[in-house]
């Protein structure tokens, strides 16, 4: 390790540490020694930020940035330092001690291309090293334009995915049960459309590796002169088996898009696909109540703490005081505690009654495989199929799907 200051007068700098104090990484000190012997330094915190302009930086490849919980009372600083490293192209790896998952998830939101935990598990650092080094695969279907039947009327079932709290695994269930609809029958299944609705943040692309792309925006700008050619361009295909609406590329402006613009589209794919399945922003918007009316099911993810139990029953209470159809709702709590955890399995039991609320659905925690998962771009079924979380899905996939038979049956 070169001290204080990188040194570039020696080997040129691949890497640096970014901490308050790297002697608190005692770990990460011996790994980056042995991943990358004397070609890194370490800086601090603000250090750092002087020293992405410096020229020396510019052969850099990563930094990794290592905080504990103490940092996390300086949350601001910490995403300066990765959208700064992002602006010159470094890579980020984050390296945590004690962070709260909501901070977690923020930073990764803001560009962090890897996590790993500290105290590092062994051969952790090397590996998320080489993942930086591989380029990411082709995306499954850049080109993109799906061709649709104008005259086309399946009247197909709305099921909307809803994250009460930011990072509560929405956009996990919602891309996961798509494709295990789109995958229920050997032959002849259902057709699918996935609809990020999550129009500025959303990463349903990036769960597929799908790219976002611009016709998306110019599609939901004028959905008045919308029409099946128009949707059908807008639309990729992953793996030829499932459609998808990716957010568009650029970030476009919640209130840009009105009700009706998401009445035209939902209407639209609900006359080409058997099931559209929608992932929503976090936060209502305009049409939350268009999306609520049109679903035939509202999924609404939350997890055992105060911050999703305090989002439920702000969410409860909006709907009810505008009288919407609150019957539709299922609640959904991501990272259930283990079957055999009693004491917390009570705690979800007291959660459930403080809030008036019925939990339909437990879904256990999956562990690092579901992250590498939608980092790798893949579904469950292809990367992690015998995760109890993918167990779960798939199981409810089945269920929505039997209901739906038996309704084509009645009919
Ligand atoms: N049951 C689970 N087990 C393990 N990891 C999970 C589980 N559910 C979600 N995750 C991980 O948690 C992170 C957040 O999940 P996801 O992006 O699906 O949540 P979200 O509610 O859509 O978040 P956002 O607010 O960003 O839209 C991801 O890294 C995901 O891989
Ligand atoms: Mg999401």
């Amino acid at each position: 390790m070169s001290s204080v200051m990188p040194q570039p007068a020696t080997d040129a700098i691949l890497a640096c540490t970014v901490s308050r104090d790297v002697q608190n990484f005692d770990l990460l000190i011996e790994d980056m020694e042995s991943a990358l012997g004397e070609s890194w330094g370490d800086l601090g915190f603000a250090e750092s930020l002087a020293f992405f302009g410096q020229p020396e930086a510019d052969g850099m490849e990563f930094i990794a940035l290592a905080m504990d919980d103490a940092d996390e009372e300086n949350m601001p600083l910490m995403t300066e330092i990765i959208t700064q490293a992002k602006a010159r192209g470094l890579k980020v790896i984050l390296i945590a001690e004690d962070v709260t998952p909501s901070a977690l998830h923020s930073l990764l939101r803001q560009g962090a291309d890897e996590f790993v935990p500290y105290p590092l598990p062994e051969g952790e650092l090397a590996e998320a090293i080489e993942r930086l080094r591989t380029p990411p695969p082709a995306p499954a279907a850049a080109a993109g334009g799906t061709t649709l039947d104008a005259r086309a009327q399946k009247d197909g079932a709305v099921i909307v995915v809803h994250g009460l709290a930011g990072g509560t695994g929405a956009t996990t269930l919602a891309v996961n049960l798509a494709w295990e609809l789109a995958n229920i029958e050997t032959a002849g299944g259902p057709s699918v459309c996935l609809i990020d609705f999550d129009l500025q943040y959303g990463s349903v692309s990036t769960f597929l590796d799908l790219p976002r792309r611009e016709v998306v925006y110019e599609m939901l700008s004028d959905t008045e002169g919308m029409d099946e050619e128009i949707f059908g361009q807008a639309l990729l295909t992953y793996e030829e088996k499932l459609s998808v609406l990716t957010a568009p590329s650029d970030m476009l402006p919640l209130d840009l898009i009105t009700a009706e613009d998401i009445e035209r589209v939902l209407n639209m794919a609900r006359n080409q696909f058997d099931y559209v399945i929608v992932d929503m922003p976090s936060t209502l918007v305009q049409w939350s109540e268009t999306v609520l009316t049109a679903a035939h099911i509202y999924f609404a993810t939350l997890e055992l703490d105060m911050r999703s139990a305090q989002n439920t029953l702000r969410f409860k209470r909006a709907l009810q005081s505008e009288e919407l159809p609150i019957e539709k709702l299922r609640y959904v709590l991501n990272r259930a505690p283990k079957f055999t955890d009693l004491n917390a399995k009570s705690r979800v039991k007291r959660m459930a009654e403080s809030l008036a609320i019925g939990i339909d659905l437990q879904l256990p925690d999956g562990g690092k495989p579901i992250t590498q998962a939608n980092d790798h771009g893949m579904p469950l079924a292809a990367s992690a199929p015998k995760s109890p979380l993918r167990k779960e899905i798939v199981k409810l996939a089945a269920s929505i799907h039997s209901l739906r038979d038996a309704d084509a049956a009645a009919a």
